[in-house]
């Protein structure tokens, strides 16, 4: 990782916890971080848990995503959350493109892109996944596969703007699996995005945006993700729903 990068380690709760527990881990993260400022640290709790676990977090050291938008700022989508309310809510940073939203909910490239666009339209920060599956990867396709959805995913959006993107390299086939993609694997694809995004945007740009790694980080292997030149940060699904483990996970990725 850059020496001048805090690592950014943010936990996805996916559909897990209840609101008194998630009230619990947010204030117990709360208080753990306190003055520290060797990390910079998040929580994606469910849409229904964000008001609340916002207020607890909001002079804290420790930022809060919700786990989806709608791309519409409003209108007749029933079910469905805009960027304007979790924002209002005190949201800021959005989850957009997650694996399990692409691949359940079959989310494709257009829509995640114009979910990028209405997020960075209200001031929320997309964080941006990306990665691929394991057919493709054993087809040799995983550069051309993380190359499309890079492109298409940021068409139209400017290099001022994606300053505040931050992005996630998730591998498919390490989402909650319990197989981590091994370091230098991972390495090498966050090298290759910066590669991408040197080529569509600029190198300075590349450098300095944040590219976390997900898919089965744990306590133990969390520090050898974070030591490779190229990872900022981590994406934690099942190892952030345990306060333990997700306090374990900053600890030894943490700067001092
Ligand atoms: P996992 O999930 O850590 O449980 O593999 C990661 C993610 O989905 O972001």
């Amino acid at each position: 990782m850059a020496m001048i990068k805090r690592p950014f380690v943010i936990g996805n709760w996916k559909m897990n916890l209840t609101l008194v527990r998630g009230i619990e881990f947010a204030k117990l993260l709360k208080d753990s971080l306190h003055g520290k400022d060797g990390i910079m640290c998040g929580v994606c709790p469910p849409f229904i848990f964000l008001k609340e676990i916002c207020k607890i977090l909001e002079d804290s050291n420790v930022c809060v995503a919700a786990q989806n938008i709608h791309s519409e700022k409003y209108g007749a989508y029933t079910g469905e959350v805009s960027a304007l309310m979790i924002k209002e809510v005190g949201c800021t940073h959005v989850l957009i493109g997650h694996s399990e939203r692409r691949h359940i909910f079959h989310e494709d490239d257009s829509f995640i892109n114009a979910k990028i666009k209405t997020a960075l339209s209200v001031n929320l920060k997309p964080i941006f996944c990306v990665g691929e599956m394991l057919d493709e990867r054993e087809a040799g396709r995983t550069k051309d596969v993380i190359r499309n959805q890079l492109v298409r995913g940021l068409r139209d959006v400017r290099a001022d703007q994606l300053k505040e993107i931050v992005i996630a390299y998730e591998p498919v086939w390490a989402i909650g699996t319990g197989k981590t993609a091994l370091p230098e694997q991972a390495d090498e694809v966050h090298s290759f995005i910066r590669n991408t995004i040197t080529n569509e945007y600029d190198k300075n740009l590349a450098k300095s945006i944040y590219i976390l790694y997900g898919g089965s980080v744990k306590p133990e292997n969390a520090k050898e993700l974070t030591d490779q030149s190229e990872i900022d940060g981590l994406l934690v699904g099942g190892a952030s729903i345990l306060f333990e483990s997700f306090l374990k996970i900053i600890e030894v990725v943490s700067k001092g």
